[in-house]
């Protein structure tokens, strides 16, 4: 017999997930439609809370999530997710940096720093703080990668179109599908987390 999945062990009663539905609390329409389609394969619903999230200057996103979810006075259970670019060769720069990098740089203004340098590997991280009343969890994603020389694709957002996966074919996060990103991306790979300790509740 096939093992069964998360959800239909859920509908059968074997397990509990705590919740069904969940809220996000983000200003950034692109990452909400990425989350919401990886939870809705595990049967869970992502609503929207649209906020300007305070955020911290610290070393890792998880503390920055963990902060903005802090500071935030809901009682639904919520989710803030941080995420950002770390260049290897940098020490991980922009990384906390990366909605100011990306402002004041651009992409283009990344591939010029860029220029002569040889190694050119990447991640990009997420973290996503989530809290139900005094439950609280955080989980982290990864998607390894390089720098591309140039900007090339128009998909997705931010720095996706410099991006290139190290499981991909060459193209960039702004060449290739969503349905294509959402297999692979740091984001994915952090909710899917999510969705698997919810089910596991
Ligand atoms: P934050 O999580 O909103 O603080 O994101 C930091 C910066 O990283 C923003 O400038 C985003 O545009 C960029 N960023 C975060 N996730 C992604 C992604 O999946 N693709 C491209 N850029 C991203």
């Amino acid at each position: 017999m096939r093992p069964l999945s998360g959800w239909t062990r859920y509908q059968r009663g074997d397990v509990t997930l705590i919740r069904t539905k969940i809220w996000m609390g983000t200003g950034n329409d692109h990452k909400y439609q990425e989350a919401k389609k990886v939870l809705a394969e595990y049967g869970i619903e992502l609503e929207r809370l649209d906020i300007e999230r305070g955020e911290i200057q610290a070393d890792e996103p998880e503390e920055i999530a963990e902060y903005s979810l802090q500071v935030l006075d809901s009682d639904k259970p919520l989710l803030i997710e941080d995420a950002g670019l770390y260049i290897d060769k940098y020490g991980g720069f922009p990384g906390p940096y990366s909605s100011y990098a990306l402002d004041r740089l651009g992409n283009k203004g990344i591939l010029k720093l860029m220029e002569r340098e040889g190694d050119r590997e990447a991640s990009y991280l997420s973290a996503v703080a989530y809290r139900d009343g005094d439950i609280t969890a955080t989980f982290r994603g990864e998607v390894k990668g390089e720098l591309s020389h140039e900007e090339r694709g128009t998909g997705g957002f931010g720095y996706d179109p410099i991006f290139i996966p190290a499981e991909g074919d060459g193209r960039t996060f702004g060449e290739i599908s969503d349905k294509e990103k959402e297999q692979i991306s740091h984001r994915a790979r952090a909710f899917r987390q999510l969705a698997e300790w919810l089910i596991k509740q």
